[in-house]
Parts: C-alpha cells; structure tokens; sequence
C-alpha cells in the first residue's frame, strides 16, 4: 500500500502545552482517514505541522515521499487545504473566490473555467454564484471555504472541521461532495470531533486525546474496543427497581441504568439479546413504548480507553 504521508514521532511543544505528543503514522493513498479528538485534542496544531505552517520539535514529515518543509512549493501545488476558520475574501463574489483560489495553481484561462465549474457542482454552489459572502448562510459559506480548498484538483486534501454549525443539508452536501472527491482518487485527511461523520465517511481513523494516538483502525477494528457489542433501550414508564437487577442477571448483561423513562441496557457480546429483554417485559406484564438495539459507537471505544466522553 502506497503512503502519501508518513509521519514520525511529531512533537509540538508550546510554552506550557504539548499539543502533539510523539505522533507517528500513515496516510494511505485513495481512503479518507479521519483524525477524530475532542477539542483541544491536538487535531489542528498536527494538520498545521504536517502543512509546514507551523514549525515543531520534532518529527519528519513526508508526503508523496518528499520531506516536507516550508519552503516545498512542489509538494503545496498538489495539496488542498480547507481550514477551521473560514478563509475568503468578502469582496469577491462565489465564483471569483473560487476562481482566485483555483489561480494560484490553474494558470490556463479555459481548464480554469472548468475546474471552477467543477467545484461549484461539487458543493451545490451553482444558484449562488453572484453572491457575496456576508449573503451566504453559515452552511453555504463554509460550501464556499470548501470549494476554494479543493478547485485546483488536489491529489491530497485535509478537511479541518469542516461541517462545524452547518444546517443537516450543508452537512449532507458537503459529507457527499467528500466521497466524491475520494471516489475521483483524492486522498484524504479529515479531522473531526463528531463521530458520526467519521463512521459515514472515513475508512480509516486515528483517535486522538492530549496529542497522543490512543487508537486507530478501521470503524470495524475500533468497535471491538469497545467491552460491549450491543446496547438496548426501552422506553417504558416507572420501571421498579427490582426488575433492573432481574435484567441485570440475565445473559450477557453488562450493566443496566435507567434514565427518565429510558431502560438501557448494554450487552458483552451481541447475540439474541432483543428477544431475551422483549420474553422478559412480557412475562412481567411490563408496557413498553420504543424498543431498540444499537451497535458500541465510537464514543463507547473513546470511554473504554480514557474514561470520559469524546462528546463534550
Ligand atoms: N498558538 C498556541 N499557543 C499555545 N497553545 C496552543 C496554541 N494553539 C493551540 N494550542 C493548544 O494546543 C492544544 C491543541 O490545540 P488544537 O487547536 O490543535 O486542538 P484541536 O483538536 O484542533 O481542537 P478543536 O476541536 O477545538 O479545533 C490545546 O491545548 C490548545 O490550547
Ligand atoms: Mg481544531
């Protein structure tokens, strides 16, 4: 397998902070791997290393098996980058940001007409073209911040936050825009905080807390860090207690809460269990509302190993 990126024991010492602490690993040409931390986890410090925008103690960084330093102009021409915060100018219209970013790299007038084109798709941009920032809402602006990062067909792109406060639309449209890009043979690095995206989007993920690598795998390789396989809620109204530490007894059980009118009941090992607590409710007569099953998220993987939720 072919890296684009390698990463080896990359420190980065503020004054008092360590934000990245002796991070090592690959980025692997064609998949979009996620970087997913809590904040302050070291996820942007690690993106802006890896870029030469900051300089570090420690590390070699290599992409596309260059060392990666300031000064690679070679190497930049080939990366597309969208940061956390918002970066266009407001007295360009849609079309002209993405055109101006795209001509930092597009030089022909013609391809460059296309690959604008081609980037305003991507994001949905095409009814907004003539807009000014300060009109686009907040999912449309950071469409715009995408589209400007990506229009000049970079082989490798990293994403940082990039659906933060977006409307579900904008959030679809861009996670969409993302595979697409993958799917075109982009490689891709997308940080995050929320895991869902990483389990839609990513085929690989390295969790990240206090700038150290605390796991990383496939969404599949994670999970089975997780102790549970299974986790059932029921909704059902003044459960008495003792039942609790009737289920609590039953199979596979690991442990039993119960919260407003919420049962949740999570299970080592995920066979049968939804018969096992539906037999029981019957049987004592209980009345039920919704009932359902899900499998461990990766919150349950980052609790497991650090004793505190990825959520804030
Ligand atoms: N310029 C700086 N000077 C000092 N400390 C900094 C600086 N930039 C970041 N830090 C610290 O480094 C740590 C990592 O920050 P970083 O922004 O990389 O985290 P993050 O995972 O991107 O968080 P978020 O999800 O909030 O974007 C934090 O403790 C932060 O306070
Ligand atoms: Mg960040």
């Amino acid at each position: 397998m072919e890296n684009v990126i390698e990463i080896k024991n990359l420190i980065k010492q503020y004054k008092e902070v360590r934000a990245v602490d002796d991070l090592s690993f690959e980025v692997h040409s064609g998949e979009i791997l996620g970087l997913l931390g809590p904040n302050g986890s070291g996820k942007s410090t690690t993106m802006n290393c890896i870029l030469s925008l900051l300089n570090y103690s420690n590390g070699v960084i290599k992409i596309f098996g260059k060392e990666m330093k300031p000064d690679s102009y070679d190497l930049k021409s080939k990366i597309g980058v969208v940061f956390q915060d918002v970066a266009v100018f407001d007295e360009l219209t849609v079309y002209e940001n993405i055109d101006y970013f795209c001509g930092l790299y597009i030089k022909d007038k013609e391809e460059r007409k296309k690959y604008v084109e081609d980037a305003i798709n991507l994001v949905g941009l095409g009814d907004f073209k003539k807009f000014y920032p300060k009109k686009l809402s907040g999912g449309l602006l950071r469409r715009l911040n995408i589209a400007c990062g990506i229009a000049h067909k970079p082989k490798l792109i990293f994403l940082d936050e990039p659906t933060v406060a977006v409307d579900p639309q904008s959030r679809n449209n861009i996670l969409d825009g993302i595979k697409k890009l993958r799917s075109e043979g982009a490689t891709i690095v997308y940080t995050t905080h929320y895991m869902e995206e990483v389990e839609i989007l990513c085929d690989r993920v390295i969790i990240i807390d206090n700038g150290k690598i605390i796991a990383s795998g496939t969404i599949d390789q994670l999970k089975k860090l997780a102790k549970i396989e299974e986790k059932v809620s029921v909704e059902v109204n003044n459960l008495d207690v003792q039942h609790m530490e009737k289920i609590k007894e039953q199979e596979n059980v690991d442990e039993v809460t119960y919260d407003g009118n919420v049962l949740l009941v999570t299970y080592k090992e995920g066979k049968n269990n939804l018969v096992d607590i539906i037999d029981y409710l019957k049987k004592e007569s209980i009345k039920y509302n919704k009932i359902y099953s899900e499998r461990p998220t990766l919150n349950d993987v980052f609790l497991e190993l650090t004793g505190k939720e990825l959520r804030d």
